[in-house]
């Protein structure tokens, strides 16, 4: 007798196809139940964003305190003369006959900023940790991550089939044990974010750096939300620290503070073949499209002479912060635009975040499996392009939301992610 299909042993789907189609969308449907229940079902809304920090919803115009383009270069981007850069499509991947001139450019301009040999641009920063970190480790490899690194990296991680060590957020001494203890026939990596994408605190990238010769490992930073606003002309804050040369791979995005789209991969010469010949999510894919590269190489070029920006942004963040924490919120160890307010419940940060909403402050409810269980926040992000004045106004407003819904008092100690 001829064992069965596998897909016909499933307990759900016993007689067939429909059977088996209607016992799947129950799943689903459960399982969308049970997101609504807890307060962590998420919808798409339509949204434009305009200029001044401020934002389109629904017919309405709210101040935008949850978009990533910290400078507001978004806004300043120009439409680009008629040059062949201005092609939509790359029509194929970069190593059949997609390598438009406009790559070379950016990847050369990358390379100069951060100090690095040679770059590789990817399509964005979630395909970038995903094909940076499959193409440098492996099975044997160990790789050390911090707890709070964005879901890009881990997943990196479990694709790569390298052991995953998870370290207490920024706790050097837990670091330091798990890179002790853990055998490891291959090599060790250590990745981090240099500044934390939901809680706007920074690792200790010199302590890392020193964890890093001690032990022999190779170090990759993602500069997601670093990259433009800190470092000489926004290099990112490797560079501020004099970490260049301490840091193996530096990874980054065009979608935050340069207000635009795609990402990369700065290394030396030899790294940056590597991922050219290894690196799936750059190799199986078509490439950005030469418009983009185009666009992200004029905002390489308004970043590096944007010190204005960057002071206005760190000055506005630093008024958003103390507003804050004077009112009673708890921030986290936030020390830059990224301030979370920390509530906690999931159904109490929806609650807020509408209640802002009502007061025309777009201000999005962040929960897990985004954070840590118990970690729901509202996320807010600072940028140069909001006026100070409406920051105050916006901070009276929180304070008053957060005393009306009885969340103004510190949040106990969190747990961590899971
Ligand atoms: C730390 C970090 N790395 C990578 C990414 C992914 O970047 P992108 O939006 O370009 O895919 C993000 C963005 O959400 C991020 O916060």
């Amino acid at each position: 007798m001829t064992t069965p299909p596998r897909h016909l042993k499933h307990p759900l789907r016993p007689d067939g196809p429909d059977h088996g189609a209607t016992a799947w969308i129950g799943r689903i449907t459960a399982d969308l139940d049970a997101l609504e229940r807890g307060s962590q079902r998420r919808t798409l809304t339509s949204m434009a964003p305009l200029t001044g920090g401020r934002i389109h919803i629904d017919g309405n115009d709210y101040l935008n305190l949850s978009s990533n383009n910290y400078l507001g270069l978004a806004e300043t981007l120009e439409p680009l003369q008629a040059t062949d850069a201005q092609f939509f499509g790359a029509t194929a991947a970069r190593l059949i006959s997609g390598n438009h001139p406009s790559f070379s450019v950016l990847e050369r301009t990358l390379a100069d900023l951060k100090g690095t040999e040679s770059s590789l641009v990817f399509s964005c920063g979630y395909l970038a940790n995903l094909g940076i970190i499959t193409a440098v480790a492996g099975r044997g490899d160990a790789v050390f991550s911090d707890r709070l690194n964005h879901a890009s990296i881990v997943d990196g991680i479990r694709l790569s089939g390298a052991g995953h060590h998870r370290y207490r957020h920024n706790d050097m001494g837990h670091l330091e044990a798990l890179l002790r203890k853990t055998r490891v026939s291959g090599t060790r990596f250590i990745i981090t974010e240099s500044l934390f994408s939901m809680d706007g605190d920074m690792a200790p990238l010199p302590e890392i750096a020193e964890l890093k010769e001690r032990y022999g490992a190779v170090l990759v930073v993602d500069e997601a939300h670093s990259g433009g606003v800190y470092g000489a002309a926004g290099a990112g804050l490797v560079n501020e620290l004099g970490l260049t040369g301490e840091v193996d791979i530096q990874m980054g995005t065009f979608s935050k503070a340069y207000g635009s789209y795609g990402a990369y991969a700065a290394a030396k010469k030899c790294v940056i073949d590597h991922l050219v010949n290894r690196s799936r999510s750059f190799i199986y894919t078509t490439g950005l499209p030469p418009i983009l590269n185009a666009a992200n190489i004029q905002a390489l070029r308004l970043a590096r002479t944007a010190d204005d920006r960057r002071q206005r942004v760190h000055a506005n963040a630093d008024l958003f912060r103390s507003g804050l924490t004077a009112a009673g919120l708890d921030i986290g160890n936030s020390c830059s635009y990224i301030v979370p307010w920390i509530t906690s419940d999931s159904q109490l940060t929806v609650a807020v975040s509408s209640k802002l909403r009502d007061a025309r402050l777009a201000a999005l409810p962040i929960r897990p499996p985004t954070v840590p269980p118990a970690a729901s926040r509202i996320r807010f992000s600072i940028t140069a392009a909001h006026d100070p004045a409406e920051l105050r106004e916006a901070v009276s407003v929180i304070a008053a939301v957060a005393a009306e819904c009885g969340a103004a008092a510190p949040a106990p100690e969190r747990g961590l992610l899971i």
